[in-house]
């Protein structure tokens, strides 16, 4: 199978240039002017981007949470990401507390395996670790799993001590792999939960007022300080406020091998989303919460100078009607997450290129360069380059798309909401190409489950 990309505007983390494509199979193998080559299937891309595949660092298909399962699978979920121009998701596997790593990680193969149509890898989630059980990880690691991610919220459940986050880290240093972080204090803020539910404050804002911004930079504070100690590097997920940020940067500014990813809902929403009637305010109850206004400029100027470096979804979707409602009477039983895989390219190109704030090289890094470096990817993953999997997308910069549940053009996830319903995006994914092969044009289907293979990541490389 050959495939050639003419008159598009590469578009790589570091490049921009017009050229010609050459895809052989999966890879990319010829990048020049008017290619003198015959190919089994010819794009015009004229007037268009081409640019990497999206490659979003955390995802949560088919996940138990709550009492329930996050409504999208990998059939479907990675189906709606490579709809919005990802072509390779890290989800999460999770360990059983008391149980072997290497067993999770079975059990996520099972779930991704024959569903998957995009390519994906997984993290671990580690909820304990003995230290008879310390050898798993470097075997996770020689199976690809070259991250962890630990909890500092959600007690009882995904909560590891900072005991246990520091063997884990020591290790994660001697394998070379990395350390994410759910930061947030979530001991303090479970006491907060406890005070509001006695006083009946129940309703789904409630899940954002329990969660104060400083509990969030204290376990972006600790986890950063655990990390120095254990001499190892640390990847924040999913950081939403300014206040975690300023520790980030802090951290930054003293040496430390510090990263983190801030997601759209961060940029593009706000606290006053849970004032919605009635219970709608449910669609937007997410670990970290919706935070004041105010918090996006700072966000968006730590993606602009360098202080973060990815963006990812933290794409888990429930169900308004079926899922959301198990906490109608009490906030905190609300399942926590939202959907966004599918919107993710769109958002930012608008939200950052169409809007100014950033460039469209930064847009390609955040979307896709840095995670595929971070996360042991690259140069397979996150940059057009000879060699580089055929993972590809051709961006329209210019098509106006306003995201709702109800457009088939901007919502294909298996959730009945959309969180960004009703924002006007400039800037569409118009045909996606994994692996070499076209499996999104013209809003329509080529895919097939089980085409996405799982992708054995690298050891940390470094910040480069
Ligand atoms: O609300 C969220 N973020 N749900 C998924 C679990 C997590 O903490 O990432
Ligand atoms: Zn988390
Ligand atoms: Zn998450």
């Amino acid at each position: 199978m050959s495939l050639l990309i003419r008159n598009g505007r590469v578009v790589t983390a570091t490049d921009n240039y017009l050229a010609d494509l050459y895809v052989e199979n999966d890879k990319v193998s010829l990048i020049g002017n008017n290619l003198d080559v015959k190919a089994d299937q010819e794009i015009d891309a004229s007037n268009k981007l081409v640019i990497p595949g999206g490659v979003d660092p955390h995802t949560h298909m088919d996940m138990p949470f709550g009492g329930t399962t996050s409504a999208d699978d990998f059939e479907s979920g990675t189906r709606a990401a490579a709809f919005g121009g990802t072509t390779t998701i890290i989800d999460f596997a999770i360990q059983t507390k008391g149980d072997s790593t290497l067993e999770a990680l079975d059990t996520w193969h099972g779930k991704a395996e024959g569903k998957a149509s995009i390519d994906y890898g997984f993290h671990m989630i580690v909820t304990d670790m003995e230290d008879e059980r310390l050898w798993e990880l470097r075997r996770l690691a020689d199976e690809g799993i070259t991250s962890y991610k630990m909890f500092m919220a959600y007690p009882g459940v995904l909560y590891v001590d900072d005991g246990t986050l520091f063997r884990a880290m020591r290790k994660a240093g001697e394998d070379g792999t990395l350390v994410c972080m759910h930061a947030e204090n979530g001991i303090v803020i479970d006491e907060i939960v406890k005070l509001a539910l006695k006083e009946g404050k129940t309703s789904p804002k409630y899940h954002a007022l329990t969660r104060p911004t400083r509990m969030e930079a204290e376990g972006v504070h600790r986890s950063i300080a655990i990390a120095e100690v254990a001499g190892v590097p640390v990847y924040i997920v999913h950081l939403s406020s300014s206040d975690a940020l300023e520790q980030v940067t802090l951290a930054r500014n003293r040496g430390t091998l510090v990263f983190a990813e801030t997601c759209p809902q961060y940029l593009f929403l706000d606290i006053s989303h849970y004032d919605q009637e009635e219970f709608e305010g449910a669609k937007y109850v997410m670990t970290p919460p919706l935070r004041e206004r105010w918090n996006q400029d700072e966000l968006w100027r730590g993606l602009r100078f360098g202080d973060l470096q990815s963006i990812s979804t933290d794409h888990c979707p429930f169900c308004f009607k079926d899922q959301k409602t198990l906490g109608i009477d009490d906030f905190s039983k609300i399942p926590n997450g939202a959907p966004g895989v599918e919107n993710r390219m769109s958002l930012v190109y608008n939200g950052g290129v169409a809007a100014g704030r950033i460039s469209v090289n930064r847009f390609v890094e955040l979307t896709s360069t840095a995670a595929a470096k971070l996360f042991g990817l690259f140069p397979r993953k996150g940059t057009i380059a000879v060699g580089s999997d055929a993972d590809i997308v051709i961006f329209d910069p210019e098509r106006r798309e306003t995201i709702s549940a109800d457009n088939p053009c901007t919502h294909h996830m298996r959730v009945d909401y959309n969180a960004y319903e009703g924002i006007e995006t400039q800037g569409f994914s118009e045909t996606v190409i994994s692996r070499g092969k076209v499996i999104v044009s013209d809003n329509e289907w080529h895919g097939r489950s089980g085409a996405g293979q799982f992708v054995k990541r690298a050891l940390f490389s470094g910040p480069n």
